[in-house]
């Protein structure tokens, strides 16, 4: 493996399909009442975060302490950034305090690329701009593989607001690797004008597509973003592209439903399929922690699962 992880189209699919199978292995330690291994002991992971995170923060952070690894968390608000610090100075601040592994989220695409540069160690992605996200694509392959078996031939549709998603690209370029077929159903406003350059199709319509799905990945609305009037208002939003009850009824009965949080509910997805059986978004909570575990251990600790 690459000593980086920037962008999940770095990953080879034995790449990948090394780091589900380490997962798979570390999942077991999850279940365990002590949850720690000593893999990483005397090593030290950053978490630098420039941009608000709940679930992918948190979970690194599990995931470098259950590996014994020593964790320091930086975040933006009330550091010297405030101060007019630059991303360079403040990575190489954090080097000098002996960080291995920097875990970036930045608002800015590619911040990690450019922090690659400055630090010796390794570099994790957390989330850039509206780039890539690729922890995210790799707990959501885990997920679905849990759920489905093998990804070869497995159809995902991924719905919503790609223009402004890191995780729609990450996604789409792991799933791709893994052999999944991959569409992405939004408005003509909210695809990026290069979509016709990913390994996807691309579709306007959600219902014709749900019957053929096995996956059906909901993307949030990204608002904060949105600097303009990207659709007519959000219950226009939601009556075209929303997965109601109505929708999730047409979906085959085996098809699970998923999304990367924080959700809109009542907008992108009704509460009672986000909450249904059938949907995977607590376990794709859960399974963050195990596949940062596996990123970080083979990045940082050992070669083969
Ligand atoms: N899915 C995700 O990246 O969530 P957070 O923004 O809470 O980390």
């Amino acid at each position: 493996m690459n000593r980086h992880l920037i962008s999940a189209g770095d990953l080879s699919k034995d790449d990948a399909l090394l780091i589900l199978d380490t997962a798979e292995e570390l999942a077991r330690v999850s279940e365990r009442s002590i949850k720690k291994l000593p893999t990483l002991r005397g090593r030290t992971v950053v978490n630098l975060f420039f941009e608000d995170s709940t679930r992918t923060r948190i979970s690194f952070e599990a995931a470098a302490k259950r590996l014994s690894a020593d964790v320091i968390n930086f975040s933006a608000k009330g550091s010297s950034v405030s101060k007019g610090e630059s991303l360079k100075d403040t990575a190489l601040t954090l080097e000098a305090m002996g960080a291995d592994a920097v875990v970036i989220r930045h608002g800015s695409s590619g911040a990690p690329h450019r922090l690659a540069n400055w630090v010796h160690g390794s570099v994790v992605n957390a989330g850039d701009g509206t780039h890539e996200h690729p922890t995210q694509a790799l707990l959501d392959a885990f997920s679905m593989r849990r759920r489905l078996g093998a990804l070869d031939g497995r159809k995902v549709t991924i719905v919503g607001d790609v223009l402004h998603s890191r995780v729609a690209r990450s996604n789409v370029l792991l799933l791709h690797t893994l052999g999944a077929e991959v569409t992405l159903v939004a408005p003509p406003t909210l695809l990026p004008v290069s979509v016709h350059t990913w390994p996807c199709e691309v579709s306007y319509d959600l219902d014709t597509v749900l019957a053929k799905s096995d996956v059906v990945m909901m993307l949030r609305v990204q608002k904060e973003r949105m600097n303009a009037a990207y659709f007519p208002s959000e219950r226009e939003y939601s009556r075209r592209y929303g997965l109601d009850r109505a929708r999730f009824a047409k979906m085959p009965d085996d098809a699970i439903v998923m999304h990367p949080g924080p959700m809109n509910r009542g907008m992108e997805i009704a509460a009672e399929v986000a909450d249904s059986s059938r949907s995977t978004i607590v376990e794709q909570v859960a399974n963050g922690v195990t596949i940062r575990m596996a990123v970080l251990y083979l990045l940082l600790g050992g070669e083969t699962a």
